[in-house]
């Protein structure tokens, strides 16, 4: 028992008394002894590499590469992405793909390469295999991205899952991003990072890892180009990443070195080249575009852990009507089950669920409900004798349901895993309809067991369908939450046919954004949980998952009213913004931190609903593009250096920078401007990047720049939709997309593309499409004249 395993307990104990601490005592002991029992020792195990290359079979899109003792087969697909697996391995069945596998490319074809190596050259890439099985993935024109050595296997003599590890090089100014939702990024330094789904157990702040989303998926960004590399297997493992160095003056450059370590699963991966943007539209073709959350998903939201009573719901809400504060949706914790059961409400304290629901969606405000998976393990409760009946249960080797201790005490886990499973549970979210809620929050999946000592999850022999191939926890452990989300997203789709279901979850991997979003856990209260919160925004945005967002002032303790102030500003620009926390923490309602803060919070407020249109926008095109909406500065320019290496500023979209303040006292920060000119939203200044500029950061906001010449769809005083136009340059153009709310049904609005120009010394707004005469039908305001 560790330090950690302590504070666990004792967790566990205060949340739910002595008996509580006991069973995790015992949770932890049987996790022990099914383990034992039915996962074989390692034994010996024999080494294998590929050995000297023997033949070659082209194939569509690519072939077959036989080597002495090991097989590679490489596809280039239609969208460009490559695919390659060792020892027959497909790119299907896959978790992660949304669909059929990309059709190959027929263009592209195996031919043979200089010293006995062979080669697939296709539109944007060359794949060059060696000899020995090395794999380069080169740019058109020649440079090398990424050379993965030839891959080792460790076999068990006896038969068995074989461990592997791939060792790549990668240019010597390369950069590492991705890995899932990871504190201490974006920019992944030197370390070694888990691939496990994790409940760190306890706030978590930037040293902590794993946490609760890892993926395979490195976004690496070098001068050269960017690529995607994903490793298509759900096992646990490890990425251990060095940054390269480049030689001074005489000096050899040191390349960047990633070594990807796996406890089993295949070894295979996809690899897709090109801008930051067009690996990322590539990479939602192949694992599914981000679900697009409803207008009202993007807005302010309330949650807290022990509202107690629909009572106390009512006061926060006209506490936020009162004070004339905007507020979208309110979430309603465990607190609110009966006993902590899952699908069930407390008719003492929440009586009337769909009567709240109703009253607060006459005032614009949507019901979330929090949704656990563990299942209270007790003859009675509905949930539990339903799932029984239905076999729903993940058992053990020998056949016995797993029991874990999650927040109602011992409890047993669906195996998402399984689609006849998650047909029964997606047809339980009808409960929560009835009750009134709008929107879903699934938490604890990773999954979490609380357990006194080892790891808090199931067993690792626990077995799983593994949609009928059977296998067990390692396999099936980081899927766990993807498997939940689909069975409530399709289940919602099925009891709500006309509406877009709204779901986010705290687990997740590759391939989750096609259900929903996430967001950004426990995060510790203070300014390095601050920091860690946009790491894990734009981690997951660069994996895929573009909806997402943190816990404003931190999930535990008491925030200072300057660290409260400054995280609300910054989630007031994410995509996810919305305030929460612990059962035992401080309150977090903009008027608990004196009359300023509240001022602040509510110019704060405003503002995101003013750029409500904007985020409307943002996720209509994250759906069509794969693009996130909050992007690293390097977005456009992945060839800066120092962009690469900036962290305490984002891209909102094509059209705002935002520059956070992430330190305490802070009243005036420095600015990495990109490429281009930009004006300072609050005093129309023009700066013109790429530069380091210092501007104002008074407690009161944040720094926003307007790149010029954007046109950003705004909520027009009178509510309607409005554009803001921020000059271009004298002589030059600019322009922007906007895509207005079309409900939260299916309806495909139609995109908006907007052109601003000089016309001698007036500037010139027109909708694209309409010849020079389109007049935008909607009204515009225009901006940074006065400094144009
Ligand atoms: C977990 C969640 C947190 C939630 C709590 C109680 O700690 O991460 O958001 O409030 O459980 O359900």
């Amino acid at each position: 028992m560790d330090g950690r395993d302590l504070v666990r307990s004792v967790k566990a104990v205060g949340s739910g008394g002595a008996a509580q601490g006991l069973r995790t005592v015992r949770a932890a002991w049987r996790r022990r002894r099914t383990d034992a029992i039915g996962l074989a020792r390692r034994g010996a195990e024999r080494a294998r590499v590929p050995g000297p290359v023997q033949e070659a079979v082209p194939g569509p899109g690519g072939g077959v590469v036989r080597f002495a003792r090991a097989e590679l087969r490489i596809t280039v697909a239609v969208t460009g992405a490559v695919f390659w697996g060792w020892d027959g391995a497909g790119p299907e069945p896959s978790y992660a793909l949304a669909g059929r596998c990309p059709r190959p490319d027929p263009r592209a074809a195996l031919e043979p390469d200089k010293d006995g190596g062979w080669r697939v050259v296709a539109e944007r890439v060359t794949v060059v295999v060696s000899r020995h099985g090395a794999v380069e993935v080169r740019t058109p024109g020649g440079v090398i991205l990424r050379r993965d050595l030839p891959p080792r296997w460790w076999e068990p003599v006896d038969g068995g899952t074989a461990r592997w590890m791939q060792r790549s090089e990668v240019p010597s100014d390369a950069r590492f991003f991705g890995l899932g939702g990871r504190a201490a990024g974006p920019r992944l330094r030197d370390g070694t990072y888990r691939l496990w789904n994790t409940d760190p157990g306890q706030p978590f702040a930037p040293g902590d890892d794993p946490l609760y989303i890892t993926m395979p998926v490195q976004m690496v960004v070098a001068d050269a180009a960017t690529h995607l590399v994903f490793h298509d297997t759900s096992w646990d493992g490890t990425v251990t990443l060095r940054e390269g160095r480049e030689g001074a003056g005489s000096g050899h450059d040191r390349a960047g070195v990633c070594e990807v370590r796996m406890d089993g699963g295949p070894l295979r991966c996809w690899v897709i080249v090109g801008t930051p943007a067009r690996v990322l539209r590539v990479w939602a073709s192949l694992t599914g575009a981000p679900a697009l959350p409803p207008a009202w998903a993007l807005g302010h939201h309330h949650a807290r852990w022990g509202f107690g009573s629909e009572q106390e719901v009512r006061r926060i809400v006209a506490g936020y009507q009162e004070r004339d504060l905007a507020l979208d949706a309110v979430h309603l914790d465990i607190d609110h089950y009966d006993g902590h059961r899952v699908f069930t409400a407390d008719r003492d304290r929440f009586p009337k669920l769909p009567s709240l629901a109703q009253e607060l969606r006459r005032d614009g405000i949507r019901l979330v409900s929090i949704v656990d998976p563990a299942v209270k393990a007790e003859p009675g409760n509905a949930v539990y004798d339903s799932g029984s009946a239905e076999d729903a249960f993940v058992r053990d080797a020998s056949g016995r349901i797993v029991e874990g201790v999650v927040w109602p005490g011992d409890s047993v886990y669906p195996d998402f895993t399984d689609p006849r499973v998650r047909r029964w549970w997606g047809g339980l979210y009808e409960e929560r309809l009835g009750q009134g809620f709008s929107g879903f929050w699934h938490d604890m999946n990773e999954p979490v067991s609380f357990t006194a000592f080892g790891e808090n999850t199931l067993p690792r022999s626990a077995r799983h369908s593994l949609e009928g191939r059977g296998g067990d926890h390692r396999e099936g452990h980081n899927v766990y939450a993807l498997g939940m989300a689909r069975a409530a997203f399709e289940g919602l789709r099925a009891l709500v046919p006309e509406e877009r279901p709204f779901l986010f979850s705290r687990s997740g991997w590759a391939g989750m954004q096609r259900y929903g979003g996430s967001w950004s856990g426990d995060v510790a209260t203070g300014w390095p949980g601050l920091r860690a919160s946009l790491s894990l925004v734009m981690g997951l945005g660069l994996c895929g998952v573009p909806y997402s967002g943190p816990d404003v002032g931190g999930f535990d303790g008491s925030p200072s009213p300057e660290l409260y102030l400054r995280w609300f500003q910054l989630a007031s620009y994410l995509p996810l913004f919305r305030t929460h926390a612990s059962l035992r923490a401080g309150r977090r309602e903009p008027w608990e931190f004196g009359d300023e803060v509240l001022e602040h919070a509510r110019v704060a407020l405003a503002e995101r609903r003013r750029l409500l249109p904007y985020f409307v926008t943002l996720a209509h095109l994250a759906r069509r593009t794969g693009a996130p909406y909050v992007r690293p500065l390097w977005w456009s320019n992945p060839e800066n250096r120092e962009l690469r290496d900036c962290e305490d500023a984002f891209l909102l979209g094509d059209s705002l920078l935002v520059a956070p303040v992430l330190e305490a006292g802070v009243r005036r920060r420095t600015v990495l401007l990109p490429r281009g000119r930009w004006y300072d939203t609050s005093t129309e200044v023009a700066y013109r990047g790429p530069a380091h500029v210092e501007v104002d950061a008074p407690l009161g906001r944040v720094p926003v720049f307007a790149r010029a010449g954007a046109v950003l769809p705004v909520q027009g005083e009178d509510g309607g939709l409005a554009l803001e136009v921020w000059a271009p340059a004298r002589g030059r153009s600019g322009g922007g997309l906007v895509v207005p709310d079309a409900g939260d049904g299916w309806a495909e609005p139609e995109i908006e593309r907007y052109v601003t120009r000089w016309k001698g010394r007036k500037l010139v707004i027109r909708r694209d499409g309409e010849g020079d005469g389109g007049e935008p039908a909607r009204p515009v305001r225009l901006r940074g004249l006065g400094h144009a």
